[in-house]
């Protein structure tokens, strides 16, 4: 194709993408290839409009019932949190502990970091250890505590975890179909203050993400790091039972494991086999005035009660 030393035809093409000619139409016009017009046009600084679709995408109907899985529930104010309860098998004197805690800082809002329930009848690991209690004993244990926290509290968050998985995969098995995040609320609870998440995490005053993840590591500290890094959030971590405070490398969010009131000697998995698991530990939170208060469970660490 010739070069573009005409002034005639370099005037042409302005002219053409003034009156609103897409570059294939102006390319027809001027007996030119269409990079040819696009590329002398750009470089002339010219904006030529696109070639106009010819032909339309009809999305089918039945896509558009497709869930986008967006808007995760964003807590607003301060809260009591306490993670991996696994029900029945708790210490029940540190959950009093933490719910004395939530009296003495007048806190009305309380967030569950997942694993309330154990449910360790529908666990992978049931034919191998001989349970005390069964599945109808578990969730009336979880019924129970329920009641009582919906007594105490305004609103209560719950994170969708592994554990409450399992129900929700032996309700699809035993019926067909996968139970709403609402059927499978009413397991434990029929009051409106409750509000079970299907997400397995949360906001907090629009910064703080708390988190139940689907995976766990063993260096301390480690997966809430990551997560901190690729959501750009102070980020509060729950399932890997280890309890550590810190702050990511740039220094500006706060990371933390979150611990839990399981009771370790009432986990068989624990205690049954020798692993070289990491020793896990207990501790609950609060968070106040948007600041975190943390509540260690080690005989050489204070906890806030202690030194206020
Ligand atoms: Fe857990
Ligand atoms: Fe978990």
């Amino acid at each position: 194709m010739a070069e573009w030393t005409n002034l005639r035809e370099e005037q042409k093409l302005r002219k053409l993408v003034a009156q609103g000619l897409s570059w294939q139409q102006i390319a027809k016009k001027m007996g030119r290839g269409y990079n040819s017009v696009r590329g002398k046009g750009r470089s002339l600084g010219l904006q030529g409009k696109a070639t106009p679709a010819t032909w339309q995408l009809v999305i089918p109907d039945e896509a558009k019932r497709v869930r986008i899985y967006h808007n995760a529930t964003n807590g607003k104010g301060d809260f009591l949190v306490i993670g991996d309860w696994q029900i029945p098998c708790t210490d029940w004197n540190l959950v009093q502990e933490a719910l004395n805690v939530a009296e003495k800082l007048g806190l009305k809002q309380l967030i569950i970091g997942g694993d309330f329930l154990e449910l360790s009848a529908l666990s992978p690991f049931k034919k191998y250890v001989p349970e005390k209690i069964g599945l109808a004993d578990e969730l009336e244990c979880g019924y129970k505590v329920m009641g009582q926290l919906v007594e105490m509290f305004d609103t209560i968050y719950f994170l969708s975890d592994n554990h409450w998985t399992r129900l929700a995969k032996a309700i699809y098995e035993a019926r067909g179909d996968v139970p709403s995040p609402q059927q499978l609320a009413r397991i434990l609870t029929d009051s409106k203050k409750v509000k079970i998440l299907d997400f397995c995490w949360m906001t907090v005053n629009n910064h703080w993400r708390l988190t139940h993840p689907m995976q766990g590591r063993n260096i301390p500290l480690s997966l809430a790091t990551t997560l901190s890094a690729k959501y750009q959030s102070h980020l509060v971590c729950f399932h890997g039972h280890h309890f550590r405070l810190g702050l990511d490398i740039s220094g500006r969010f706060v990371i933390c494991d979150a611990g839990g009131v399981f009771d370790p000697k009432k986990l068989a998995y624990t205690q049954l086999w020798d692993t070289s698991h990491y020793v896990t530990n207990q501790g609950f939170l609060a968070i106040k005035d948007d600041r975190l208060i943390p509540f260690w469970k080690h005989p050489n660490l204070a906890t806030p009660p202690e030194v206020w």
